[in-house]
């Protein structure tokens, strides 16, 4: 076998199966990350060459914490290559410019903290790995979570709070082009242009939304969590679009 996805099933997953059509692809169901067990001898049987972790569920450490260490621990022990996928809900989005890579992880969700203490995790069992922080993924062939969002006659969208969304296709492109390097460690891969969520939600939809603040929602929520891409514009030869140049807009 020469590329595993796993969460081959998810948003991001299917892009990465679109653009690697011969990767090994199966389903929660059939290699389900909580089950270190059956994750050793998946990887012992088959011998990956590559791996791109993409499973994670929102609310269930045990599948996107503790799962990410049990794929990290098979994968150094197979001596596969590993591309895990973190997010940019890891920091508490108060730095006041775009976060490098060397900025500490301070999460104020208990998603962003399974995610921090994944990241870590994984680098502990294999320092080899490369840890990619992304953000807001949109641009499928199908409508996504954002374009669904954006969609939605009754949502209300965030004018106070600023990512750096990205092109599902992009990221995909440039998880397998991190597959085939060796670059190890955490990299910050996301789109070039910091938005709004209501901005966001505006260009997807293509025309006005509602706009909401982050003071009228019920949990605490960074601010700003744009992320500097500039380390992976000078290792990858993917580009890293900005949302208005995938989507035209001015
Ligand atoms: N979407 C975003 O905007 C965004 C932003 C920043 C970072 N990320 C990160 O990007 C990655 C992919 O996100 P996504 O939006 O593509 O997620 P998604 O659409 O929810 O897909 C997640 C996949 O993980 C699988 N999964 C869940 N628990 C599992 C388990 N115990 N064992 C094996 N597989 C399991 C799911 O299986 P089922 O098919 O059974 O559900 C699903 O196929 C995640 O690491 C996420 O944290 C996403």
């Amino acid at each position: 076998m020469t590329l595993l996805v796993i969460g081959a099933g998810g948003y991001l997953g299917g892009e990465l199966l679109r653009r690697a059509p011969e990767a090994a692809a199966p389903s929660s169901i059939e290699l389900d990350v909580r089950d270190e067990a059956a994750l050793f001898d998946f990887f012992t049987r088959t011998g990956p060459r590559a791996v791109v972790n993409a499973a994670y569920r929102r609310g269930d450490r045990a599948s996107t914490c503790d799962g990410a260490i049990h794929v990290a621990r098979a994968a150094s022990v197979v001596g596969a290559r590993l591309v895990h996928v973190s997010t940019d809900l890891v920091f508490d989005g108060e730095k006041g410019s775009p976060y490098v890579e060397e900025d500490d992880p301070a999460p104020v969700s208990d998603y962003g903290r399974d995610k921090a203490d994944a990241e870590r995790g994984v680098l502990d069992v294999y320092p080899d790995a490369a840890v990619v922080r992304t953000s807001l993924i949109y641009g499928g062939p199908e409508p996504g979570p954002q374009e669904r969002m954006a969609a939605d006659p009754d949502g209300a969208f965030f004018t106070d709070e600023y990512r750096c969304p990205v092109q599902v296709g992009d990221l995909a492109a440039a998880l397998l082009e991190l597959a085939s390097s060796a670059h190890a460690g955490l990299l910050h891969v996301a789109g070039a242009d910091s938005v709004s969520r209501h901005q966001l939600a505006e260009l997807l939809s293509g025309g006005p939304v509602r706009a909401a603040s982050q003071a009228d929602a019920a949990e605490a929520r960074p601010r700003d969590c744009s992320l500097s891409i500039e380390r992976a514009r000078s290792l990858l030869r993917t580009p890293l679009r900005g949302v208005r140049e995938v989507l035209n807009a001015p």
